[in-house]
C-alpha cells in the first residue's frame, strides 16, 4: 500500500507556481490577486479561508480577505461582487460556502464574472466543464486529478466509483473521470443516498472517491484488494483529548482500509492540501487569461 501524500504533492505545485510568479514579477507584470469573501464566523470556513490566504502568501500572490457579518444582505454582497468583477486588479473571486440561510448561494455565485470564477461554481463554468472545454475546474476534483497525475495513477478503462453527488466535489469529479483525456477515460458510477447495494458497487471499484461527509463510512469490506482510495471527507468530530476539542475525520476507515488498498489518501494531508494547490493554479490561470 502506498500513501498518496497530498501535502508533498501540493508543495511541489506551489514551488512551481512560486517560480512562475517570480518570473511575472521580474517581467514587471502584476502578480495574481485572489479575493476571498467570508460571511459570518463558521469555524470550519474560517480555517479554510485562512489556509487559502496563507497559501497565496507562500507563492507570492496578492490576496484580500473581505469579511462580512452574518447579517449582511444579499444586495450588499452582490454590490461587492459587482465591484470586484469590474476591478482590473482582481483576478479571482471566491465566496466561501456555506452562506447564511437568508442568502441564496446560487444567486451570489451567478453574479461572479466567469472569467474570475476560480472556484469553478458558476453555471457557465460548469457547462464548459461538462462540454469538455474547461476554464476553471472546481478545486477539490482538480486537486484529486493533480494528485492522481503526480503518482502516475492510470484511470483509463478503470471502474471509478464516486460516493456523493455534490456540485462541489462528486458531480464534477464524475464528469472529469469519465471525460476523454488524462485522469479520465474511466467508467464511472456515482453513488448517493438512494443507491442500492452500495457496498457491492464499491467492491467492484478500481478507484473509490469518497465524498459524502460521513466519518469512517467506507470500510474494508467495501474495498477491492489493491484499489485506489481517495478520501475527501473533512468532518469535525468531538475529541476532548485534542487541544482544539475536535479532530478531522475522513469518510474512510483508514486503519482497516489501508491494509487492503493499493493507494490511499490520509486525512489530513491528502486531498485538503491538493484543493488549495488547485485553487492557486486556477487563480494563476485567471491572471494569465487576462493577458491573452
Ligand atoms: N466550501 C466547501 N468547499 C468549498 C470550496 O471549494 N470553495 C468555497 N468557496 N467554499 C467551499
Amino acid at each position: 500500500m502506498q500513501i498518496l501524500d497530498g501535502k508533498a504533492a501540493a508543495q511541489s505545485i506551489k514551488d512551481a507556481l512560486k517560480l512562475d510568479v517570480a518570473q511575472l514579477a521580474s517581467n514587471g507584470r502584476e502578480v495574481p490577486h485572489l479575493v476571498a469573501i467570508l460571511v459570518g464566523t463558521n469555524g470550519a470556513s474560517e480555517t479554510y479561508v485562512a489556509a487559502k490566504v496563507k497559501a497565496c502568501e507562500e507563492v507570492g500572490f496578492k490576496s484580500t480577505l473581505i469579511r462580512f457579518e452574518e447579517s449582511i444582505t444579499a444586495f450588499r454582497l452582490l454590490e461587492t461582487i459587482r465591484e470586484l468583477n469590474g476591478d482590473p486588479d482582481v483576478d479571482g473571486i471566491l465566496v466561501q460556502l456555506p452562506l447564511p440561510a437568508h442568502i441564496s448561494s446560487e444567486e451570489i455565485i451567478n453574479a461572479i464574472d466567469p472569467s474570475k470564477d476560480v472556484d469553478g461554481f458558476h453555471p457557465s463554468t460548469v457547462g464548459r466543464l461538462v462540454l469538455g472545454q474547461p476554464t476553471f475546474i472546481p478545486a477539490t476534483p482538480y486537486g484529486i486529478q493533480l494528485l492522481l497525475a503526480h503518482y502516475k495513477i492510470e484511470t483509463a478503462g478503470k471502474h471509478a466509483v464516486v460516493i456523493g453527488r455534490s456540485n462541489i466535489v462528486g458531480r464534477p469529479m464524475s464528469i472529469l473521470l469519465s471525460a476523454a483525456g488524462p485522469q479520465g477515460n474511466a467508467t464511472v458510477t456515482i453513488c448517493h443516498s438512494h443507491t442500492k447495494n452500495l457496498a457491492e458497487v464499491c467492491r467492484s471499484a478500481d478507484i473509490i472517491i469518497a465524498a459524502l461527509g460521513r466519518p469512517g463510512f467506507v470500510t474494508a469490506d467495501m474495498v477491492k484488494e489493491g484499489a485506489v482510495v481517495i478520501d475527501v471527507g473533512i468532518t469535525r468530530v468531538d475529541d476532548p483529548t485534542r487541544k482544539r476539542g475536535y479532530r478531522i475525520a475522513g469518510d474512510v476507515a483508514f486503519d482497516e482500509v489501508s491494509a487492503k488498498a493499493g493507494f490511499i489518501t490520509p486525512v489530513p494531508g491528502g486531498v485538503g492540501p491538493m484543493t488549495i494547490a488547485a485553487l492557486l493554479k486556477n487563480t494563476f490561470h485567471a491572471c494569465a487569461l487576462k493577458h491573452y
